[in-house]
């Protein structure tokens, strides 16, 4: 009876010694992507529930090269700087634009995309231009750079905010706001989803994304550039981009 008692408790302490060692293993190999998941194709959810997309793979990738664990944190766009800068997520890959203004409380990597502002609205709208936009009532996603702009250029009573682009289109279709600026690749993919709704030729803004890290935390910054830069050199980046938006 005491050898059992001895063989229970000694395997107990094994078992709590190995689930500490793992636990605390998987946390220091753990690297967490904070995202917000509604901006196709750089990051949305499938068929499956999961997330995919242009920065879920790109961030798979460095991952991989790190030979760390990736998780993905799903968030409100407008709350993913915070998250960052306060450690609550290791980086933010989100489509994400630099900024002086998010400069002030994060670092970026090298950029590994671009993107460009631009205007959805119906077929039959008589905004033609950037010009036609005064007085207009503009959607917008919170806390984007479309938004930021828009508030900036038309201000605040011209800019009605949602949570997420396809809401803001939404909206457009209701007839609750008279265009959507918003990047160029989700806009295709919105005008793409719903019928008769396009997108302006002129362009509104030309911007950089790249990947925001907590600026206490330049040894990740460090290590994020490197594979960044070896994913380009290797063709991996190109090759996640060419699959998610085919050439025109
Ligand atoms: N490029 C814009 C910005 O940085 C929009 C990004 C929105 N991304 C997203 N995952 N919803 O503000």
């Amino acid at each position: 009876m005491k050898t059992l008692k001895k063989i229970i408790a000694a395997t107990l302490a094994l078992c709590m010694l190995l689930c500490f060692a793992g636990c605390g293993e998987k946390d220091d190999n753990k690297l967490i992507m904070g995202t917000n998941a509604t901006f196709p194709p750089y990051e949305f959810v499938d068929d499956n529930g999961e997330i995919a997309g242009i920065d879920a793979e790109i961030a798979q990738a460095i991952a991989d090269k790190l030979d760390m664990e990736l998780e993905i944190n799903d968030m409100e766009f407008e709350s993913l700087i915070t998250a960052c800068a306060g450690g609550s997520v290791d980086m933010v890959l989100a489509g994400m634009t630099v900024s002086d203004e998010r400069k002030e409380s994060v670092n970026f990597s090298e950029s590994y995309a671009t993107g460009v502002q631009v205007i959805i609205v119906k077929e039959d709208s008589e905004i033609a231009t950037v010009d036609d936009l005064d007085g207009k009532t503009i959607g917008t996603q919170t806390g984007t750079t479309g938004d930021i702009y828009c508030t900036d250029d038309y201000g605040q009573d011209f800019v009605k905010q949602y949570a997420s682009g396809a809401l803001a289109v939404e909206a457009l279709k209701n007839g609750q706001v008279d265009c959507v600026v918003i990047d160029n690749e989700p806009a295709k993919n919105f005008v793409k989803a719903n019928e008769g709704l396009k997108i302006l030729d002129t362009e509104y803004v030309t911007e950089d994304y790249a990947i925001a890290i907590a600026k206490d935390n330049d040894e990740l910054l460090k290590k994020v550039n490197d594979a960044l830069a070896e994913l380009k050199a290797d063709g991996t980046i190109d090759k996640i981009i060419n699959k998610y938006i085919p050439a025109e």
